[in-house]
């Protein structure tokens, strides 16, 4: 057997570990070339936001090293995000992930603003959309402010230019409303607007789109969940009580929109409100735990001044947190949107 045949057959026994299928079978090996005892090629991932990386290196070397002539492995990262939408969208979006909650306050903004930018920074192509069309925060949450967007002409129909910031592309109705006059809109309206924000702004190519939701469990929810096909729902809450049984009521709803949960996310654990009631409510609801971040004053500062702590303090406990939890949030989805795929995967990652 050629030294390439026995790497490939090596290369076959590493497992992924989520998919728990082999990476030559899944099609994630490409480019394998065997030169002066160097065996480079590329792994084709799921997410440029991958957390097992390492678990690849680790498994390639494993696999690869004990082979004579091969001294060396080098691998290069790619990424095909696969789509993991509940249904057809005409738009170029992969993956579409609501943050919702039951309870108002806990955190769904900070974590779709720190989510979005981390998954920006690993290179995915990232929109964040501001649904809460009431109380618009990501504007100031992202460092953009009040600003009016640009319209340009697509195929003779204006449509919005959505302003970037940290990599990603943002619409908020923050852009388009006077922000110190409130907004007395009704269900109807909302609906429209939310709809607009999809169809009528330039969005281009998206492997993520976070939709960061009003509280509660009302018309926004509604209207994003029959205007548009998610890939899923993430449930934001804090540790305490209160706050899990807003989180479960939230939990209930999407269950009867069909709307696929991916997972618990625990936010402002520490002293003021404890610990441990986001990863109950996930073990109660079997659903993933995604993670947990710290209450901490610097995740405030980030939200008031305009910069992510996941961008800015990215070794900050928070900004480790907001981090960790956006690469299993993206393992979360390629494994969702794999599992729906019916040929696993090759018309996918290929
Ligand atoms: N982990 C944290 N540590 C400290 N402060 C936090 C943390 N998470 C969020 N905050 C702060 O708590 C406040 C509420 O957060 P945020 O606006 O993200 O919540 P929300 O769920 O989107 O609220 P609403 O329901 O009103 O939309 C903000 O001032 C934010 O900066
Ligand atoms: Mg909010």
């Amino acid at each position: 057997m050629s030294i390439y045949d026995q790497a490939m057959a090596a290369l076959s026994t590493v497992i992924e570990p989520e998919l728990n299928r082999d990476i030559v079978s899944l099609n994630m090996v490409k480019d394998l070339k065997i030169e002066n005892g160097v065996a480079s090629f590329t792994i084709v991932l799921t997410t440029p936001a991958c957390p097992l990386k390492n678990v690849f290196l680790e498994r390639c070397n494993a696999a690869l090293l004990p082979l004579n002539g091969i001294d060396e492995v080098e691998i290069r990262w790619d990424a095909n995000v696969p789509k993991g939408l509940h249904g057809n969208l005409s738009m170029p979006i992969q993956n579409i992930i609501a943050v919702a909650s039951g309870k108002g306050g806990v955190g769904k903004s900070t974590v779709s603003t720190n989510l979005a930018v981390s998954l920006a920074e690993h290179g995915a192509r990232v929109g964040l959309m501001d649904a809460d069309i009431l109380g618009p925060n990501i504007p100031t949450m992202m460092g953009l402010g009040f600003a009016r967007p640009r319209v340009a002409d697509v195929d003779g129909v204006s449509k919005m230019v959505p302003f970037e910031a940290y990599g990603l592309k943002v619409m908020s109705m923050g852009f388009l409303a006077d922000p110190n006059t409130p907004m007395i809109w009704r269900g109807p309206m909302l609906h429209s607007a939310i709809r607009q924000f999809f169809t009528d702004v330039i969005w281009g190519d998206l492997d993520y789109m976070v939709v960061d939701l009003p509280p509660g469990t009302g018309d926004a929810q509604l209207s994003l969940a029959q205007s548009v096909p998610l890939t899923g729902a993430v449930i934001v809450t804090q540790p305490q009580d209160v706050a899990v049984e807003d989180a479960r009521r939230a939990c209930v709803m999407f269950d009867k929109l069909n709307v696929p949960l991916l997972g618990v996310i625990e936010n402002m654990a520490g002293e003021i409100y404890g610990m441990g009631g986001g990863e109950k409510l996930a073990q109660e609801r079997q659903l993933p735990f995604i993670g947990r971040i710290p209450l901490q004053a610097n995740v405030r500062e980030g939200g008031d001044n305009g910069k992510p702590v996941a961008v800015v303090e990215p070794n900050s406990p928070a900004g480790e947190a907001f981090r960790t939890i956006a690469q299993s949030l993206a393992a979360r989805v390629s494994v969702v949107a794999m599992s729906k795929a019916d040929v696993i995967p090759l018309n996918i990652i290929g």
